[in-house]
């Protein structure tokens, strides 16, 4: 059984940092055919004998989505192929299954560029939503803080996402040279919140450079410093909030009680720092923690693929017939 391919998930990053969705979506459209015709050659497997075809339809850029969902229904039509519309958020969390046996229900954390949630996976399409941002998501935080600082013009982290960037100084960084406030250390919820944490950054950062006296795109002397100390307030925050998380599904009885797992996924999962942190919250409460590899952590479209065979298998959302699909820019989980 194969699903195929999709590149329709695939985020690009430019020097000047972040998205723009217009050239995304320009960028999709010329990639598309190619990359389906590199993975049919790769996989051995021809377009005809495909059991399905698996699309992401939300939420997502507009333009991607569109570019996706058009050429995917083309194919449908010319193959005759049933079609499978696929929740992004879902194949993010679902993408460990692939390759470890976790067993629903689990708790799963997302952390990406788009998206932050802590949510209870009872089924293949049935989660139980436990808390969200408030604001922006964690990648975008690392993204902004990232250019903030012109990391694209350090020799390093030319090509690396500001995420990556910013785990990549933390290294050889000293948190402790700067303080930051963990955020909503006084809510008592599952939510999160990273803006705050931002602009905390951007007032040290002002501050910094004026006492270095730097123009614009020169690098702080404390870049590591500053990221090292970002890095953690992020982790730290993640790992509370995941603690909170870990005791509601314990008192409320959501998960089994002995081996029960934390998955976690999206771009920011795949930080060694923070996958440090929440093995010791999960180790501490007895749980089992199982991520996907970092290449399948950010979008990938081997995880829509997954998304598509769960479905099949459990046969829910297999559509035969597809005529009227719209994708969903922004969609809850
Ligand atoms: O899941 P993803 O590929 O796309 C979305 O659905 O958003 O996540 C991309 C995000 C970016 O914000 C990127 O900076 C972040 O994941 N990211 C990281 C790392 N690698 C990617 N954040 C922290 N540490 C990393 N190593
Ligand atoms: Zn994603």
């Amino acid at each position: 059984m194969l699903v195929c391919n999709c590149v329709w998930c695939i985020l690009f990053y430019y020097r000047a940092g972040g998205i723009i969705p217009p050239v995304a979506g320009r960028l999709h459209k010329e990639n598309i055919e190619r990359v389906v015709q590199e993975a049919v050659e790769k996989s051995g497997v021809p377009l005809q004998e495909l059991t399905a075809i698996a699309t992401t339809v939300k939420p997502g850029l507009a333009f991607s989505l569109e570019v996706g969902l058009t050429y995917s229904l083309n194919l449908v039509q010319q193959y005759k192929r049933p079609f499978i519309p696929i929740h992004h958020m879902e194949a993010h969390a679902l993408t460990v299954r692939m390759l470890h046996s976790v067993e629903f229900p689990f708790l799963v954390l997302l952390v990406s560029g788009g998206h932050c949630l802590l949510a209870v996976a009872r089924g293949v399409s049935d989660f139980l939503l436990l808390g969200q941002s408030l604001d922006e998501a964690p990648g975008d935080t690392l993204d902004k803080v990232a250019r903030r600082l012109s990391l694209k013009n350090h020799p390093d982290c030319s090509t690396m996402s500001g995420g990556e960037a910013i785990e990549h100084l933390s290294k050889s960084g000293d948190r402790l040279n700067i303080t930051l406030k963990i955020p909503m250390s006084q809510r008592p919820d599952c939510n999160f919140s990273f803006s705050g944490l931002r602009n905390q950054v951007n007032q040290i950062i002002i501050k910094k450079e004026s006492d270095e006296g730097l123009q614009e795109g020169q690098i702080l002397a404390c870049a590591s410093d500053i990221a090292a100390a970002v890095q953690y307030t992020v982790a730290m925050h993640i790992a509370k909030r995941t603690q909170r998380a870990i005791l509601f599904c314990k008192q409320e009885g959501l998960l089994p009680q002995t081996n029960a797992a934390l998955v976690i996924s999206g771009g920011v999962a795949s930080n060694q720092y923070i996958r440090k942190v929440l093995q010791i919250v999960t180790e501490a409460n007895g749980f089992s923690m199982h991520c996907p590899p970092p290449e399948l952590c950010t979008d990938n479209g081997i995880m829509i693929a997954w998304n598509g065979i769960e479905r099949l298998q459990a046969g829910i959302g297999v559509l035969h017939n597809p005529k009227t699909i719209h994708y969903e820019p922004k969609a809850p989980l």
